[in-house]
């Protein structure tokens, strides 16, 4: 078993650079599968999630080469199985994208029930919805979803809900569906911009990603060659701009979309840090404790779900009381746990949280008991007095590429130790 273990108490200062989106990654890989010919990913961030995506993918019959540390080309020339493997397609989320994207291949397709972080209830009704409008048949029994179609034609999608999966499954499965198709309340969040710049780039016909209207025109074959650049990851940044803040730091964050981030750089704002914005980099700096404030998360471009954690830590240590609502998920505050065994004050019930600000954090054996609570207890190890032993790695694992690597050149004193 693996731990990290952190000495705190450090300041962080210095430049880090931005691996590629994994929740751009995770639907990229799949979305390869209308092409039936080599496509080239560069800026592929190397975690567990991609790696998994991979041999998915391998099984279903796509031949997947890395040709650099962060580039593949992925030739999907003969793909020959439509069930895709349970035991792998069942330990991530991402894997209901095998849907949408073999919809569209082969008509068919048999995937285990989509795994992921215990963040609540998560249901796949609005992916559902969105196949079966474009003319699918979906059974889910025994943990696995089955879903086929004749034919896939052009529909009007309503979402019920805002849903990123969902719109980029539905986004999916038109892009060859003959007619149009328009998404309604469709997610806004920049990886589904990436994914239809993706498809674009293989020829799709593909209006309005990043708004909440999206129009697919359905064309009748795609190119067989492209080469992608997957968009910097948000929120691997944000949780940079964070940990500057957290450790009263100083941090250079390059190769990254500063607007994508702008509801965090408010916050950052209103509560006493620094932020300067310069094309490509974030410059992030605080000296000082920083004051309470109210965070409500929301669908892009609103505060993502995917930082609360992070700033949750932030918000610990700050001055009088600051209260988080979670509007995403259900179970979304299991990290707070861990933090008060650290001497935070945090109260969390339901859906919000109260944080009466400490001054200090101390070290403590802690679980990361998902991806984003994970890097949230990093960056709380780097701040509180003491060593912070943090178990359960496998979640970090999935979402950021060489973490400890990345804090230990900011100066933290991190290493990843095996147990016996
Ligand atoms: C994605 C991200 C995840 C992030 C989340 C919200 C990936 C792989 N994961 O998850 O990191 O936290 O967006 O930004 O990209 N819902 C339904 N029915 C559905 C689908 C969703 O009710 O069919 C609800 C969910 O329960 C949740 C909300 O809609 O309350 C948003 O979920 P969604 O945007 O779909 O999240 P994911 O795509 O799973």
């Amino acid at each position: 078993m693996e731990k990290l273990v952190i000495t705190g108490g450090t300041t962080l200062t210095g430049e880090v650079s931005i691996m590629g989106a994994k929740n751009s990654a995770i639907a990229i890989l799949p979305a390869t599968l209308l092409c039936k010919g080599i496509c080239t990913l560069n800026n592929v961030p190397n975690i567990i999630d991609v790696n998994l995506s991979c041999q998915i993918l391998e099984q279903l019959g796509s031949k997947i080469t890395w040709v650099g540390p962060n580039s593949l080309t992925i030739d999907n020339t003969n793909i020959y199985n439509t069930h895709a493997p349970l035991d792998l397609t069942s330990k991530f989320r991402a894997s209901y994208y095998l849907i949408g994207a073999m919809l569209s291949r082969c008509k068919e397709i048999e995937v285990g029930l989509p795994g992921g972080c215990n963040l609540g209830a998560r249901p796949i009704d609005q992916h559902i919805k969105a196949f079966e409008a474009l003319g699918a048949t979906a059974n889910c029994s025994q943990g696995k979803i089955n879903v086929s179609t004749n034919k896939l034609i052009g529909s009007n999608i309503y979402m019920d809900v805002v849903s990123v999966g969902a719109t980029i499954n539905a986004l999916l499965a038109s892009v060859f569906a003959e007619g149009t198709t328009t998404i309604d309340n469709a997610a806004k969040e920049p990886h589904i911009v990436d994914v239809a710049n993706f498809l674009n780039a293989l020829g799709a016909d593909i209006r309005g990603a990043g708004t909440d209207l999206i129009k697919v025109n359905g064309v009748q074959e795609l190119r067989n060659s492209v080469t992608y650049s997957i968009v910097p990851d948000q929120i691997e940044a944000g949780t940079f701009m964070l940990a500057a803040i957290a450790s009263k730091g100083d941090i250079l964050i390059k190769n990254c979309i500063p607007e994508h981030l702008d509801p965090l750089t408010s916050k950052i704002l209103e509560i006493g840090g620094n932020v300067e914005i310069c094309a490509d980099t974030i410059h992030v700096w605080c000296k000082n404790r920083v004051n309470k404030t109210v965070v409500k998360t929301l669908p892009y471009p609103g505060f993502p779900t995917d930082l609360q954690p992070q700033i949750g830590v932030v918000l610990s240590m700050a001055n009088g009381t600051s209260i988080i609502n979670e509007s995403i998920w259900d179970s979304r505050f299991q990290y707070t746990a861990e933090l008060n065994k650290m001497g935070a004050n945090i109260t969390a019930q339901g859906k919000s949280a109260i944080f009466e600000g400490v001054e200090k954090l101390y070290g403590a054996p802690v679980f990361a008991t998902d991806l984003r609570a994970g890097a949230a207890l990093v960056i709380a190890g780097i701040v509180a007095e003491g060593t912070t032993e943090i178990f359960n790695l496998k979640h970090i694992d999935r979402g950021y590429e060489n973490i400890e690597k990345k804090f230990a050149s900011l100066g933290a004193k991190i290493e990843r130790v095996v147990e016996k």
